[in-house]
């Protein structure tokens, strides 16, 4: 019945047959004590695969290096969740191979302690069903409903609970049905088409391949049985079009094109497309892999796609059917699964990452975090490792997502710490959360680059930070009264006069001042958008915003000008009294007393004010904006 491969000339073999075979992607659940490592030998043995070394070192390449359009079946390896590998976190999950006559099989092997809850959510976000494995002496434990939460939460559908060990319970028909009963009355929350189970002995063969004569009141599949007949839906071939674009490919000036893999449904030269986020569109002209052209890509097909028409898209965009969208938003609700031995903190800011894409994204709300045994919503302040919770986000930039029940590729992320980059949480998303959820981004003809053409000019935004005192407003005073008699075009925004109208209702709470530099990095960004040459003119005490604010806008367009001047030398100016009337606590949270300034760790341009002469300051901004390249005629 089984038949072997033995090296990786055949696995080619494999991976090219398994299109006409079926493929099936299988997690198996549970400790070693239940007999996981033992049935998987069994399984593999059995069918005599035993090869997974060399495909481990295959599968880490092809998905270092991608896109080679081969190995269509590699690609579901590195989907998802898998993402995080990137970010250098241990996932310990092990994928072997396995095929019959009649199917082909993925394994995924992650440990069963109950502290590797992201191992079980990485090999579960890559899987069609779940073996979920009790010994049959012990019978349901925390752990077995902790297994079967994660995989519902991951979208897992088809479940095989395999009450193991029945040859040390003597064959009791009696238990295997109370066991059968006790899973039965708490899974039917999750919603899973499938529940079978099977009483089995791994060590003994007992239904894992061949039915045993020692169960004769057991009517059901052997495990092998079932995993080669189940219907498992792959139904991302019906679902709307996604395609998130990889890379651009541009190999010379005559070709353009986007490569990335089929997420779901399927593509046609002359099908329209648009771009999620911008709503740019076009009409698809070929369907390019490295054999020649195709008449259609599937689901799962890594291709390359020419446009009969250029549009501005790149890496992290996704190419969507016209007519179903999905949603573009900057407010999300999503269930994450915390990673971190750090612990979340709501309004930190994290970066996010989905697919290829990736923005800044601070926690808004933790709405609760789900109690592992009784699956019920906690209140919760936090979320510490391996912790699930329910949480609200709010992206630095709105990005096109599916939810997670539509599209797993396009429904998940991780988040990652900004600072020391490691990934903190794998996330799924649940639904958006601004619910004018039908307002796409309108594409504009006039766009930035030819406003900023028509000016003559590259716009961009000097970003001057420091304290208050420290010579901000009045240096960028100077220099915009520099480059207007250069006849360039500006506009200046500052701390106090927008404190008078946009920002009239925010005070000087840690809050309140990331509110603040948020709407003056919005507002900064139009004026970018409008071929502006902006001076911002804010305190901005905290590396976070004005980190956000520089990657709100392309890279180059933002200057951070770091005005700086010692607190003592700053209190002694004290230009407008502040300094005197917070050290005598008649002004709370006053910069540089009882607030913080974060003092920025690489400016574009530092300017010591000390004992400067300003309008030297000022000139050497001139100067910086001069060399790269801000005011030579466009
Ligand atoms: S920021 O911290 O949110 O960036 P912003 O630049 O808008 O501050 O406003 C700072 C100006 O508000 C200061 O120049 C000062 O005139 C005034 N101000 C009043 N109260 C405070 C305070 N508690 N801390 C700092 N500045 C204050």
């Amino acid at each position: 019945m089984a038949h072997g491969v033995e090296d990786n000339e055949a696995f080619a073999a494999f991976v090219a047959d398994s299109e006409s075979k079926g493929m099936l992607r299988f997690l198996t659940c549970g400790s070693v004590d239940d007999g996981k490592s033992t049935l998987i030998g069994r399984l593999l043995f059995d069918s005599k695969r035993l090869f997974e070394d060399q495909l481990a070192t295959l599968q880490a390449d092809s998905a270092k290096f991608g896109t080679t359009g081969e190995d269509i079946d590699f690609a579901l390896l590195v989907d998802g969740l898998v993402a995080e590998r990137e970010q250098g976190i241990t996932i310990d999950v092990a994928y072997r191979y396995f095929a019959t006559d009649r199917r082909r099989f993925i394994v995924a092997d992650t440990p069963g302690h109950e502290q590797y809850t992201r191992n079980m959510a990485t090999g579960a976000s890559n899987s069609d069903l779940a073996v979920l494995l009790v010994d049959a002496r012990a019978g349901i434990l925390i752990q077995t409903r902790r297994h079967a939460y994660i995989v519902s939460l991951l979208g897992i559908r088809d479940v095989v609970l395999a009450i193991n060990k029945i040859d040390l319970i003597d064959y009791d028909e009696e238990r295997f049905v109370d066991i059968r009963n006790a899973f039965a009355e708490f899974a039917v929350q999750f919603d899973f088409r499938s529940v079978v189970t099977i009483p089995m002995s791994a060590r003994f063969g007992d239904n894992v391949i061949d039915k045993s004569a020692k169960t004769p009141w057991y009517g059901g599949p052997t495990l092998l049985e079932h995993l080669e007949t189940v219907a498992v839906e792959d139904d991302s071939g019906s679902r709307p079009f996604r395609f998130p674009v990889q890379w651009v490919n541009r190999p010379s000036q005559a070709f353009r094109g986007y490569t990335g893999t089929v997420a779901a449904g399927s593509i046609h030269p002359g099908d329209p497309v648009v771009v999620a986020r911008t709503g740019q569109a076009a009409k698809i002209d070929k369907v390019v892999t490295l054999d020649g052209d195709l008449e259609t890509a599937p689901a799962g097909a890594a291709v390359t796609l020419t446009l009969d028409m250029e549009i501005d898209a790149s890496r992290g965009d996704i190419l969507v059917a016209p007519g179903h969208r999905p949603d573009v938003s900057d407010q999300l609700a999503a269930h994450v699964i915390w990673m971190s031995d750090e612990e979340l903190l709501p309004g930190r800011p994290y970066l996010l990452k989905s697919g290829t894409r990736t923005v800044g994204a601070a926690v808004s709300e933790l709405k609760h975090r789900v109690d592992i045994e009784s699956f019920k919503p906690l209140a919760a302040k936090t979320l510490g490792l391996n912790d699930i919770g329910l949480i609200n986000l709010s992206l630095s930039e709105p990005i096109a997502f599916d939810l997670y029940d539509d599209n797993k590729t396009t429904g998940s992320f991780i988040l990652i710490d900004r600072f020391t980059n490691a990934t903190v949480a794998a996330g799924m998303v649940r639904f958006g959360l601004r619910r004018a959820t039908n307002i796409h981004w309108q594409a504009l003809d006039v766009n930035r680059d030819a406003r900023a053409a028509l000016k003559g000019q590259k716009p961009c935004i000097l970003w001057f930070t420091g304290l208050s005192g420290a010579g901000k407003s009045t240096i960028a005073n100077m220099v915009e009264s520099k480059l207007h008699l250069m006849g360039r075009h500006t506009h200046i925004l500052d701390g106090d006069n927008i404190r008078h109208g946009l920002n009239r209702d925010l005070g000087f709470t840690d809050v309140d001042r990331v509110e603040n530099i948020r709407r003056v990095a919005e507002t900064a960004k139009l004026f970018i958008d409008a071929g502006l040459i902006v001076l911002v003119s804010f305190i901005s005490p905290f590396r976070s915003e004005r980190r956000m604010a520089r990657e709100m806008v392309e890279e180059g367009e933002f200057l951070e000008v770091f005005v700086d001047a010692p607190l003592a030398v700053v209190e002694d100016r004290d230009p407008k009294g502040l300094y005197k009337k917070a050290r005598a606590g008649e002004i709370q949270h006053f910069t540089g007393i009882d607030s913080p300034y974060e003092v920025p760790l690489k400016p574009d341009l530092h300017l010591d004010t000390t004992n400067a002469d300003v309008g030297e300051l000022a000139d050497r901004v001139v100067e910086s904006l001069r060399k790269g390249g801000y005011l030579s005629e466009a």
